[in-house]
């Protein structure tokens, strides 16, 4: 062990604040038809893997803050490179005087069973059901329920994998917002065996990520697929294998 005190380390000590970054810098779009609002949110996560759980923080003093109270639904949009501007600016302007959708040219479109708004221009919304609403200080908690996501149909490939690192997806540090970085690894590489296997089991010592997200882990999807066509997206045309 060492004692940072007697052998004067090079680091400062600071008093109790948020130093955990980066972080998603989502849009949260919420509200009724009449009153359809964004508000960009960096303080969320996931909370549970099953049931598929999130939350999000939110001044009470934010417009959008009753807005969710009232309607007990909100979508998260992840963002993208292309959608930085409209991050930003969602961010530091109230619906309480104009109407962002319009001002940042975004359309929005209905979750037919919530009635909640999502951002087309958004390549992943996860809409969600508010269970609780947790009063922390500065901030109040959202804990809520992944009730569907949706994901942008050109990203999915011939086989129906989904290339969310290939939407170009935006992160929030330190104030600063910046584009994703070179691949450096997949989950559980660091224990992978270096034997290549020719089966097509999975070889041993390789670690699955147990919490990503598949797209085509539901029945319903499953029905869905046979009325998608993955050979369409223009994107995958080319590459047969994937
Ligand atoms: C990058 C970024 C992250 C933000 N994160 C949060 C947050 O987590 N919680 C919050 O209450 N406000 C957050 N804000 C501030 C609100 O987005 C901002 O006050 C917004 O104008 C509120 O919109 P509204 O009045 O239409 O609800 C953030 C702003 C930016 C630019």
């Amino acid at each position: 062990m060492i004692d940072l005190m007697e052998n004067k380390l090079m680091k400062q000590k600071w008093k109790p604040g948020n130093m955990i970054y980066p972080l998603p810098a989502v849009m949260v779009s919420c509200g009724s038809r009449e009153k359809a609002n964004i508000i960009t949110i960096a303080w969320t996560g996931t909370i549970c893997t099953n049931p598929p759980m999130t939350y999000i923080s939110i001044r009470p003093s934010r417009y959008s803050y009753e807005l969710i109270k009232a309607s007990g639904y909100f979508t998260i949009n992840l963002t993208t490179k292309k959608l930085v501007k409209a991050t930003d600016y969602c961010g530091v302007k109230s619906g309480k005087d104009i109407n962002k959708f319009e001002e940042m040219k975004l359309t929005a479109l209905w979750d037919e069973q919530t009635q909640c708004p999502m951002i087309q221009e958004s390549p992943v919304n996860v809409v969600c059901k508010v269970r609780e609403i947790k009063a922390l200080g500065s901030h109040h908690m959202f804990i809520a329920d992944i009730v569907t996501v949706y994901v942008e149909d050109e990203f999915i490939d011939q086989k129906g994998k989904f290339h969310l690192n290939q939407t170009e997806l935006i992160a929030y540090s330190h104030g600063v917002y910046l584009t994703l970085g070179e691949e450096l690894g997949t989950f559980g590489y660091s224990v992978k065996s270096k034997k290549i296997n020719t089966s097509s089991k999975q070889s041993k010592g390789t670690q699955k990520n147990p919490d990503t997200y598949k797209a085509t882990n539901t029945k319903e999807h499953k029905n869905d697929k046979k009325n998608v066509s993955y050979k369409k997206n223009k994107r995958f045309k080319k590459t047969s294998k994937r």
